[in-house]
């Protein structure tokens, strides 16, 4: 919605959402366990941002952990809650280096206490900031999401706070764990899968899909450029005609 032109002429998404897929893949090409491939991932979620803000884009959301991974065999869920977890306490030095604001999507309230404070800790302390918007979406389901936005409408209502009246898109979208986000411009999903995975579904209603066979892991700034090669020559018309 947002977009900017840079210097180049090129049309810069302002919200990019990324669904990291293929961690597992790349650590299993390599002989390694599907760990290292989340590490792998982690530490490239550092690198993309920093390309991405050098691009003029304003946002950035990664989709970290669903409410469906939860499926996954205990240990690896372990590893990657315990990446997420230091992730989240090394973040409060980069957000200062690089005066990023952090968000964290999802419903956060099952995590342990400690784990909760880290989040809130870094996002207080990061509220004030104007770089690069990062938001890490951690035990977010959209369908969650929209189920907690419809008993908080229903809880306001029964308290007499709103009427059916009301109840229009805006406040639904305000509703919503992405509440302070505009809606994504882009969304890119690596590893080859062409799917949203109940990420966003509400947000990407005129959002543009890149899809490609890079795996997380080795997505880099050649394919940041690509993505944002296709978003330049895509026609958004939001429902409208090309005036
Ligand atoms: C998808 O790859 C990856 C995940 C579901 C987990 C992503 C988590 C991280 C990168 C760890 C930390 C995140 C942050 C924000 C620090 P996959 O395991 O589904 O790969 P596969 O499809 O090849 O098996």
């Amino acid at each position: 919605m947002g977009d900017i032109i840079n210097s180049d002429g090129r049309k810069i998404p302002e919200h990019v959402a990324i669904i990291l897929d293929g961690n597992g893949r790349w650590a299993k090409k390599r002989f390694l366990p599907r760990n290292a491939g989340h590490v792998q991932g982690a530490a490239n979620i550092e690198k993309v941002c920093t390309i991405a803000r050098d691009m003029g884009i304003k946002y950035v959301t990664v989709y970290a952990f669903s409410t469906e991974n939860w499926k996954r065999p205990s240990a690896e869920v372990e590893a990657i809650m315990k990446l997420l977890r230091q992730y989240l306490k090394d973040c409060r030095k980069k957000c200062k280096k690089n005066n990023m604001k952090v968000r964290v999507i999802g419903d956060i309230s099952v995590l342990d206490e400690d784990f909760q404070n880290t989040i809130k800790d870094l996002v207080d302390y990061s509220k004030e900031h104007t770089g690069l918007n990062f938001t890490v979406a951690l035990n977010y389901g959209s369908r969650d999401e929209i189920r907690r936005a419809f008993k908080e409408i229903m809880k306001e209502h029964d308290e007499g706070k709103i009427s059916l009246d009301d109840i229009d898109e805006k406040l639904i979208s305000d509703h919503l764990d992405t509440r302070e986000l505009p809606d994504p411009d882009l969304v890119i999903r690596t590893s080859g899968e062409q799917r949203m995975s109940n990420y966003m579904m509400w947000q990407i209603a005129y959002s543009e899909f890149y899809f490609t066979d890079t795996l997380w892991p080795d997505f880099s700034k050649k394919d940041l450029e690509a993505a944002v090669d296709f978003y330049n020559k895509v026609d958004r018309r939001f429902g409208g005609i090309k005036s």
